[in-house]
Parts: structure tokens; C-alpha cells; sequence
């Protein structure tokens, strides 16, 4: 499973990149606003930022939801760097817009997908990647991971290449659950990553390895 980090913030990808296990940034709409980032150049000079900080798929999202727009924004965007994936909201003209980057050999990524029904059109229309919001549907009562498992075995049993991106991610926990159920890429903010590193009986078992290597 490939890991992503879910920001805008240049100083936490940098952190996680360091790390040496990141595959790729998304960012969307809500975290770039959230780093302060406003206006078209700025927009663009942010997203070559991070392409230059990290080797690897970097989603950038397309603001505007008809065909044509949809099209002028991901062509420009995906101008920026080789390694831009315009991210397409699951909505008609979002299909209609990513079936159009699909044939002109713009990748995309399938955004705000809720529904197996969502990820079969997706892959039908071609997207690079698809991205169930496992968070949000937790939060609305239902089991977001169900629905990975769900689109992993429509997917294997179809032969549809889209990867699955588990996105919303919340825990640690979301993403040993997301690589149990076959994603293909988990986008996870950094402390979710850094969770992973969290366990006391580690943090025990070195504290007694340091206090003895004193008698060695
Ligand atoms: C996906 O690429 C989105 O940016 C993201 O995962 C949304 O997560 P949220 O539900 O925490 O906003």
C-alpha cells in the first residue's frame, strides 16, 4: 500500500517525507485554504512546491463543476509538474470531465465517493485513482471501511485498474484497517502516520535496553 500525506502544509509533508515512506500528497480545497494559499498563482506556485518537495502523485483539485471549466482547470494544472493528478468531483460533468483527461493522458483522481455505485462509474470513466471519504461515512453511522472492502472485490472481480485511495483517513487505526482491506493508497494526515509508530510496550522495552547497555 502506497502512503500519502492529506495536507497543504509544506512543513508536515516535509516531516513525513523525511520519514522516507511517502508516496504522494492530496491536498483539496478546504487544506489549502487552511495553509493561507489564495488566488491562482499562488495556487500554482504551492502545488510545484510540493511537487519539488516529494517524489510522487500529487493530487490537485479542480474548483470548478462543469465540463468545459473542469477541463481548462486540469489541463493548467496538470501543466505544473509530470507528477500532478487533477482530483475530479464524483458529480455528471466530473465523470464526463475525468473520461475527457482519461483519453488525453491527463491521471485523475475520483473525488467525494461515498458509494460503490460512485467507484464503478469512476473506473469506468477511466480515473487513475478513486477516493472513498472513510472518515465522513463513519461519522454518518455507516462502515466506511465495509465500502473499501467492497470496491476492492468489484474491482478485482471487473479487472478495473483505478487504485483505490482510502481518503478521510482519522487513526492509526483507519490504515491498518484500509491495508487489511486492499486499498491500494492510504492519504493520511501526519499524525495519523506517526500513530503507527505509537506502542507503550515499545517505548518500555527501550527505556530497559538503554538502562542496560549502561552495564555493558
Ligand atoms: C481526500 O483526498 C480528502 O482530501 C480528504 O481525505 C478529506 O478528509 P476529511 O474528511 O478529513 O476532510
Amino acid at each position: 500500500m502506497k502512503f500519502f500525506i492529506d495536507t497543504g502544509n509544506l512543513t508536515q509533508i516535509k516531516e513525513a517525507n523525511d520519514l522516507g515512506i511517502l508516496d504522494g500528497v492530496t491536498t483539496n480545497p478546504s487544506l489549502m485554504a487552511q495553509v493561507g494559499v489564495k488566488g491562482e498563482e499562488a495556487i500554482a506556485a504551492h502545488y510545484k512546491a510540493i511537487c519539488e518537495l516529494v517524489e510522487g502523485d500529487i493530487s490537485a483539485e479542480v474548483l470548478s463543476t462543469d465540463f468545459a471549466t473542469m477541463v481548462e482547470e486540469g489541463k493548467k494544472l496538470a501543466a505544473i509538474h509530470k507528477n500532478i493528478v487533477v482530483k475530479v468531483p464524483m458529480i455528471k460533468d466530473g465523470i464526463k470531465a475525468i473520461k475527457w483527461f482519461t483519453d488525453n493522458g491527463i491521471r485523475t483522481n475520483c473525488t467525494l465517493v461515498f458509494s460503490a455505485g460512485q467507484a464503478i462509474l469512476a473506473a469506468k470513466a477511466g480515473a487513475t485513482y478513486v477516493s472513498p471519504f472513510i472518515g465522513r461515512i463513519d461519522d454518518s453511522s455507516w462502515d466506511g471501511m465495509e465500502l473499501i472492502g467492497q470496491i476492492r472485490h468489484i474491482y478485482d472481480v471487473q479487472g478495473f485498474q483505478t487504485q483505490i485511495l482510502a481518503a478521510s483517513i482519522r487513526n492509526a487505526l483507519h490504515i491498518v484497517k484500509a491495508a487489511e482491506a486492499g486499498a491500494d493508497v492510504c492519504t493520511c494526515p501526519l499524525d495519523s502516520i506517526l500513530g503507527l509508530l505509537k506502542h507503550p510496550l515499545t517505548d518500555i522495552g527501550l527505556a530497559k535496553f538503554l538502562e542496560d547497555a549502561k552495564k555493558m
